[in-house]
């Protein structure tokens, strides 16, 4: 008996807590824009230094979306000027470097971020590795292109990813210098913010 009554205070007693988890959840639907609802979405980054992936991080705390990171099967130099040089060379003769990994039932995503550092005025090679890769179909996706940079060619890296997915629809695309960025409301001037934070 004494186990009943305990049992039954403890059902009275968790009881507000149980409705307000459902409260919370409905919350966030009713917070969802429905158009960007049913979306798969992918966030593709290719990072250096960490700016980057922090930004591709909290896109895909906002909208919800799995990450893909772009790595090379050989990894660039850590230090800063031999990255460049090799950055450049790679750049001035048109070298695609092999990567590491290809992306899980890629088919799946038809919304799909593709973000990166500003490399000698453009995306890195490896970005156009994988954009260019036989393994992935853009056409008919939304890509949407992202990048950081330290002071310049924001505008033509964002043009590269466009012009590197040409049968894929596209998105106004974003650059920063700061990867503590807010991502509020380019993700809602887009649609693609899932989550209201
Ligand atoms: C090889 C190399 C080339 C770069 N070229 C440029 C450039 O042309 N314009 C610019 O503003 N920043 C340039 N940067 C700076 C990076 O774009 C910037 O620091 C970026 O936020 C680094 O991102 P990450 O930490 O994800 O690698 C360059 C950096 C490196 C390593």
């Amino acid at each position: 008996m004494k186990n009943i009554v305990l049992i039954l205070f403890m059902l009275i007693a968790t009881y507000p807590l149980l409705a307000c988890e459902r409260k919370n959840d409905s919350s966030i639907e009713e917070n969802t824009i429905p158009e960007v609802r049913n979306r798969k979405i992918l966030i593709a980054y290719f990072s250096w230094g960490g700016t980057t992936q922090q930004v591709a991080e909290n896109i895909a705390r906002y909208s919800g979306g799995t990450l893909f990171r772009i790595e090379t099967v050989n990894p660039y130099p850590t230090e800063y000027t031999p990255c460049t040089e090799v950055a450049k060379e790679e750049l001035d003769k048109g070298i695609r470097p092999k990567l590491k990994a290809i992306v899980k039932d890629f088919d799946q995503y038809d919304t799909i971020f593709v973000g990166c550092p500003v490399w000698w005025h453009t995306a890195p090679m490896a970005v156009w590795s994988f954009l260019e890769s036989d393994a992935y179909d853009f056409s008919g996706k939304t890509v949407i292109p992202f990048c950081t940079y330290q002071a310049t060619y924001r505008d033509e890296t964002l043009a590269k990813i466009v012009e590197l997915t040409p049968n894929s629809k596209h998105l106004k695309g974003f650059g920063t210098t700061n990867k503590n960025t807010n991502l509020d409301s380019w993700l809602k001037e887009i649609g693609v913010q899932t989550v209201d934070k």
